[in-house]
């Protein structure tokens, strides 16, 4: 009840939610439900000699930790060995991106058949993504739906950059992003995504949101959105990630928040802090 209140006093001063604090108010009875996920980010970081090796040294540490969902994302190439390293783990893999369509002439790219059955996870519609790459909301869609096609739970990333954080145009643009990205999915296609709200501005960049600012917005334009589309059943089913400069010595703030429920983990995630920020995550939500 502490936190419903905090929540209360908190919210107004990110705008104006209307009926997404509501939502907030309900939340207490089912956030238990919603099992954490701490998932690392590896970009374009580690040879697959690096990457095996690093596998090698925090698998173990990694495996005893419970009550968190834990997922590698290592470049496309470390994925097979990466995999093998990890068979009879408690530990998932996922892929950083993937191309919407099966097979075909399309130089390059990587398709959901190839992923199916390789890894369970992949992320989608990363920032750098959509910065560097050329991704539009509506090819992030379209690998949604290829994804779940194939079995595969995609880890959605959407956030706003520091232009808009600055010009209070967070909560419409991400709003946005979740409604585009949700495009034409069912109700039980959507509850089996993650989302991951990274602002642009705390990628890499050392600073990361504040945890109450976060909560705020994963509360109002990412689950508030997902609740007026979908009902708010399903949007309190839906795991939610923080991601933006997550270490150890911030991610227990962050899981201390009810709406926040893990991280996707860039920088930190090529070192053994990775270990520490699962385990702090795990310790933090298992006080309920
Ligand atoms: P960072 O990256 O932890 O290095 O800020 C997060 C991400 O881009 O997923």
């Amino acid at each position: 009840m502490r936190k419903v209140l905090e929540g209360a006093i908190i919210l107004p001063a990110y705008g104006t939610l209307g009926r997404w604090i509501l939502n907030y108010f309900i939340r207490e009875d089912t956030m238990s439900t919603r099992t954490p996920i701490i998932a690392g980010n590896w970009k374009m970081n580690k040879t697959v000699a690096e990457a095996v090796s690093f596998v090698q040294e925090i698998r173990e540490a990694l495996q005893g930790i419970r009550g968190v969902d834990k997922v590698l994302c290592p470049p496309f190439v470390a994925l097979v060995p990466v995999r093998e390293l990890l068979a009879g783990t408690d530990i998932g893999l996922g892929a950083q991106n993937m191309y919407y369509e099966e097979k075909g002439a399309y130089t390059g790219e990587i398709s959901p058949l190839m992923l199916e059955g390789l890894c369970q996870y992949v992320i989608l519609g990363h920032s750098e993504r959509r910065a560097y790459f050329g991704e539009t909301d509506e090819g992030v869609n379209r690998k949604i739906k290829a994804a779940l096609a194939h079995g595969l739970t995609p880890i959605v990333c959407v956030g706003e950059s520091l232009e808009q954080h600055e010009a209070g145009e967070t909560e419409a643009w991400v709003s946005g992003q979740v409604r585009a990205a949700l495009a034409g999915l069912t109700p039980e296609q959507v509850r089996g995504i993650i989302i991951a709200y990274e602002p642009i501005w705390a990628i890499g960049t050392g600073k990361a949101a504040t945890p109450e600012g976060a909560n705020a917005v994963i509360a109002g334009p990412v689950r508030g959105t997902i609740a007026e589309l979908y009902g708010d059943e399903v949007a309190q089913a839906v795991r939610v990630q923080y991601g933006g400069s997550v270490k150890p010595q911030n991610i227990g703030p962050f899981m201390e928040q009810p709406e926040i429920d893990g991280a996707l983990v860039g920088g930190a995630s090529l070192k053994p802090d990775f270990v520490d920020i699962v385990r702090i995550a795990a310790e933090v939500k298992g006080k309920g």
